[in-house]
């Protein structure tokens, strides 16, 4: 049994120090943990501060988003995959897109059994920037015969019915499909008929006052005015969340809603 830690969309200096506070001790009861960090410099991509220290508090792989390239680190640390393991979208139409869509783990599960673990991300394309079928890219994965273990998908889009879609697509030939990108966690957290554990969006980490992560004085004017100001990442005090994930032979066991805010 592999008990895995997914955190959702890290966002800003908020967000990494909620991460850095409370990561270490979320990673003493599982085996493995994900953490997306699209949003981690910034608000925008993930830079090397970010992930060193995403590292040091416990993360074990790093998704990314539809913000993958934003920031330039992210080119020279996927040069290093060892020191980090860094998963972007596997759905580039560009073969030739720089790291990789999905990357197999092994990990040391529960009384010390040895178990596999792959973790993949998609971007959604419904309300987003056109790429390749996410569908299409999964089914291709899934059908090259690799022996990939414990599969989990974060599929990071707008749309909740492109996700829902998604993860009955997949119900019984992955572990978990567990949503990212609209920054706030969803109540339909689940097992599908087929094992497949599930969660439209897993929420984000960072600013608990703020607009998806933005304080919200420019999103405010934006949607009065129709012009775009200049968005702020907000401060004060931050949340963090995500799933926690019990998986076997491929199917979920469990999955249960992570939701840490300071100060509650
Ligand atoms: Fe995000
Ligand atoms: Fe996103």
């Amino acid at each position: 049994m592999l008990r895995v830690l997914f955190v959702g969309d890290v966002f800003g200096q908020p967000g990494r120090r909620v991460l850095s506070a409370r990561l270490p001790e979320l990673r003493k009861g599982v085996d493995f943990a994900v953490v997306n960090m699209e949003n981690s410099a910034g608000g925008f991509g993930m830079h090397r501060e970010a992930a060193d220290a995403a590292l040091k508090a416990g993360a074990d792989c790093f998704t990314l988003g539809n913000h993958a390239w934003h920031h330039r680190d992210v080119f020279t640390m996927m040069n290093d995959e060892v020191t980090y393991p860094i998963v972007r979208p596997l759905n580039y139409s560009d073969p030739g897109a720089p790291g990789v869509g999905w990357r197999t783990f092994d990990v040391q599960g529960e009384g010390g059994s040895r178990e596999r673990l792959t973790v993949v991300q998609v971007l959604g394309r419904v309300f987003m920037e056109a790429l390749a079928n996410p569908f299409r890219a999964l089914d291709d994965l899934l059908d090259r015969g690799e022996d990939l273990g414990n599969i989990l998908v974060d599929v990071h889009a707008e749309a909740t019915s492109e996700k829902q879609a998604l993860a009955w697509h997949l119900d019984g030939r992955v572990a978990a499909v567990i949503g990212t990108h609209t920054h706030v966690p969803t109540a339909d957290t689940r097992i599908l008929p087929g094992g497949t554990a599930y969660q439209t969006d897993a929420g984000f980490t960072g600013p608990h006052d703020s607009v998806i992560g933005s304080d919200p004085a420019a999103p405010i004017q934006r949607f009065l005015t129709e012009r775009h100001d200049r968005y702020r990442v907000a401060d004060g005090r931050a949340e963090l969340n995500g799933v926690r994930l019990e998986l076997e032979w491929n199917r979920a066991v469990k999955i249960e809603r992570v939701r840490i805010v300071e100060g509650e």
